[in-house]
């Protein structure tokens, strides 16, 4: 969308649909103004679709959160870079700051990196990418905080030399299988290393079972492209969620990104495995809820 019409649809009041399908009427801005709390944007990790964070949107719903989105990966069933990961989550967040509506944005695994990059330009509520809103009294939402859970993400000596970053197919789990035509697939080990094991080792047989013929392939150039900043050193205000049982990130492994010099999370401890918005969705609804702004739960992990 080119930024003059987008200015003349905030001016003219003309109904503007996202490709998120909510639109950017003055009237909603207004209709949401009701409610304090932040919009969630949450997204998920390689091969997942983005119907892993329904429980938790569900929790968050009971406790006054009236919008939180989902978005779906379009590197997951596709061959396409990170930069799409990025937009589809960018231009939610454009969005919804700009209706005036703080945010806080949750990834997990793989999602973490796109998070992190998709907030670039937008510390303290700025928007580096349009100039500031023109309409009188008009005030932006702002970014709250990222939630990581089980992030993947980037070392900051990565960002800072992209000569030193390995490439995904050196440091990638043992299970990840890679093919000549651009695919990552979690099915490398299957006999000893499959789903049920790797993602959902903390869910019902059964339900792991349903979320492991849910997944897809994920595109090798998203995967594995360099990214080109840190969210993580004090721009924005950020949480790591460790799983105790995660068989993917281990805490360990974890902990390699919190204990870098420079890097300030505030860390959360669960007894989960990797995809906790599946096995411990209150636990993690309680933590979104600390990350934008309500007591601290850490209590009540
Ligand atoms: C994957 O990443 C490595 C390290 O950044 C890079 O050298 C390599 O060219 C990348 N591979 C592809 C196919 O882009
Ligand atoms: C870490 O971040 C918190 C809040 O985001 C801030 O209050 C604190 O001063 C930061 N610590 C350091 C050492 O930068």
């Amino acid at each position: 969308m080119k930024l003059i019409s987008l200015l003349s649809h905030l001016l003219t009041a003309q109904p503007l649909i996202s490709a998120a399908g909510f639109s950017l009427l003055p009237r909603d801005v207004a209709a949401t103004a009701a409610t304090d709390k932040p919009v969630i944007i949450m997204v998920p990790g390689a091969f997942h679709p983005a119907t892993v964070y329904t429980k938790v949107i569900e929790e968050l719903e009971k406790s006054g959160y009236d919008r939180s989105v989902a978005i779906p990966l379009p590197s997951v069933g596709e061959l396409v870079s990170r930069q799409q990961d990025i937009e589809a989550v960018r231009s939610v967040l454009r969005e919804t700051l700009w209706k005036g509506r703080d945010v806080v944005l949750v990834g997990n695994s793989y999602g973490g990196t796109v998070i992190g990059e998709a907030v670039k330009g937008y510390k303290d509520g700025q928007d580096i990418f349009l100039p500031p809103p023109i309409m009188a009294g008009y005030k932006t939402g702002k970014v709250l905080g990222l939630v990581f859970l089980a992030g993947y993400l980037p070392y900051i000596s990565e960002v800072e030399h992209p000569e030193t970053k390995q490439d995904i197919k050196k440091v990638s789990p043992k299970f990840f299988r890679f093919t000549d035509d651009g695919k990552v697939l979690w099915d490398g080990d299957m006999a000893n290393e499959p789903p049920e094991v790797t993602f959902y080792n903390d869910l019902p047989k059964d339900e792991a079972k349903q979320w492991a013929a849910r997944l897809q392939f994920s595109s090798y150039d998203a995967l594995n492209a360099t990214a080109t900043y840190i969210p993580y050193t004090g721009d924005f205000k950020c949480t790591y969620v460790i799983g105790t049982k995660d068989n993917s990130i281990p805490e360990a492994f974890a902990r390699t990104y919190i204990n870098q010099p420079g890097a300030n999370f505030t860390v959360r401890v669960g007894d989960w495995d990797h995809v906790s918005m599946l096995s411990h969705p209150d636990k993690i609804a309680l933590l979104i809820r600390e990350a934008a702004g309500e007591t601290s739960f850490d209590h009540e992990l």
